[in-house]
């Protein structure tokens, strides 16, 4: 299982030294959520402060965009070389021509399912994504509870993939901890993004060391 922290749980007081951290701690992946305060009811950051996440870690950035005018937000973060941007299927009228800019960036393109899109919904852009995103949370605020029927999901997603496009990965953002790790594990998922289990943690090493199952 590959770890990406949410730095929306970080202590943005003191960002350098939390991503510093989450990075020397073996995290796989830095998660940036980026809200517009339209497509979800809350706003966080933008260019200047994910420069700044991006000019101290030294993992690979994961960018997950909540926002209404997706292609503006790609062109906006593309300049930082993030290793995915992600986007709402919810929220995206052409998503393969997006999928396309995005990789005619040299970024790995992935679409996001709200809690209550199906898998089936993006069949047909599978073989063109790098990875899909499942939300086990409705989108907007970290610290929230796991939605149970995401495991169903991702186990008919990872079926889905080993058919169509086997190199896809899933990830899952959202209420993640120990408690639902093996669950998640059996059900097919490669990466998961943890905010609150990481940095309301004692260890940030702990914390992300037992993610990794
Ligand atoms: C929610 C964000 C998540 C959030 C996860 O909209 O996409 O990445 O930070 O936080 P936890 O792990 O606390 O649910
Ligand atoms: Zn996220």
């Amino acid at each position: 299982m590959l770890i990406a922290p949410s730095v929306l749980s970080a202590d943005f007081g003191n960002l350098q030294r939390d991503v510093e951290a989450i990075c020397a701690a073996g995290c796989d992946l830095v998660h940036v959520d980026v809200m517009d305060g339209h497509f979800v009811p809350n706003l966080t950051i933008g260019p200047v402060v994910v420069q700044a996440i991006a000019a101290c870690a030294t993992k690979p950035l994961d960018i997950h965009l909540m926002v209404e005018n997706n292609t503006f937000f790609v062109e906006l973060f593309a300049p930082l070389k993030p290793e995915y941007i992600s986007f709402h299927i919810e929220e995206e009228k052409h998503p393969h021509r997006l999928i396309q800019k995005i990789r005619s960036y040299g970024i790995k393109p992935a679409i996001v399912l709200n809690p209550h899109t199906p898998p089936e919904s993006i069949e047909f852009l599978l073989k063109d994504l790098d990875m899909v995103l499942l939300m086990s949370v409705n989108p907007g605020f970290g610290g929230q509870s796991f939605i149970e029927s995401v495991i169903t999901k991702a186990a008919r997603l990872n079926e889905m993939r080993n058919k169509i496009n086997p190199l896809c990965r899933i990830e899952v953002d959202g209420g993640v901890s120990d408690k639902n790790i093996h669950l998640l594990k059996d059900a097919g998922v490669d990466i998961v993004v943890a905010g609150s289990y990481v940095f309301k943690h004692r260890s940030f090493k702990e914390a992300i060391d037992s993610l990794k199952v």
